[in-house]
């Protein structure tokens, strides 16, 4: 059998100007197998779980609990890609003593190779004392959702010239600061492609253009299980599972109701 290459944090890095990656979010055990199996680098166990999973409205309301609890599941499905661990709000802001201890409860008991947090200079000493540490960081800037409230909404960051100089000298901080990539959320492509040509880790788009070093969705927009009008403009359905799982189960009540089901071949006799 072949040997399964295993990705770190250091091989992301070095993919840099050599080729372009696809990830992809994951919060339990068979889609994660899914996604390794489809030999993706990198899954992230994104708080993204809060509304894909937990129907809660936004982000926030995640726990530390939860994530560790499904990075633990994603870690167990993983031979290949790289498992990131997303910090939930609140988990590290505090202070750098608590991101230290709860990034290393995302090593210790949620198995991750990595952990992400939002935010760009604000968070510089922080991944620093990550890294330093020994536990790599993922970067995000552009729309970080643990921002919302500030932010007012979910909207495209980065259009006014201010805002573009200050993703930028973001991106140059996280670099600094030793994170390994950066997650670029919902800014313009040309934007997107600055920041990529600014920094010498890959970028990692969503809602950032085609420039970027590698690309992420949230796996339940992308395989088509996401509401189509609750579905963000830069995400492409790559399937209809969904629609597929709505089939199936009305296939399965009527033949429940109508006796065709169970029948000889689902009995024993
Ligand atoms: O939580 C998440 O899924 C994320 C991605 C959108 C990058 O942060």
């Amino acid at each position: 059998m072949a040997d399964i290459v295993k990705w770190t944090a250091s091989k992301i890095k070095a993919l840099k100007g050599r080729e372009k990656f696809a990830c992809l979010t994951a919060y339990d055990y068979f889609t994660a197998r899914l996604v390794d199996e489809a030999a993706l680098p990198l899954v992230l166990v994104g708080d993204s779980l809060g509304m894909a999973m937990l129907g809660y409205e936004t982000t926030l309301p995640v726990t530390l609990e939860q994530m560790l609890d499904h990075s633990a599941a994603v870690s167990r499905a993983v031979r290949s890609a790289l498992v990131v661990g997303d910090m939930p709000f609140m988990s590290y802001q505090v202070s750098r003593e608590q991101a230290l201890q709860n990034a290393g409860r995302f090593v210790k008991e949620g198995g991750v190779g990595a952990v992400k947090l939002e935010g760009g200079a604000l968070r510089a000493d922080t991944i620093t004392a990550l890294v330093q540490n020994g536990i790599p960081v993922l970067g995000h800037i552009g729309l970080t959702p643990q921002s919302l409230r500030e932010l007012g909404g979910y909207k495209v960051q980065g259009r006014r010239p201010e805002e573009a100089e200050r993703l930028l000298a973001d991106a140059r901080a996280l670099e600094k600061a030793g994170v390994f990539a950066i997650v670029l959320e919902c800014v313009p492509r040309e934007l997107g492609a600055e920041l990529t040509a600014a920094v010498r880790v890959p970028t990692i788009g969503i809602g950032a253009g085609p420039d970027c070093d590698g690309q992420i969705l949230v796996c339940h927009d992308m395989f088509g299980m996401t509401p189509a009008e609750a579905v963000p403009k830069f995400v492409k359905r790559y399937g209809e599972v969904g629609a597929v799982m709505r089939q199936a189960l009305s296939a399965y009540r009527d033949e429940v109701r109508t006796g065709r089901f169970p029948a000889d071949a689902q009995s024993y006799s």
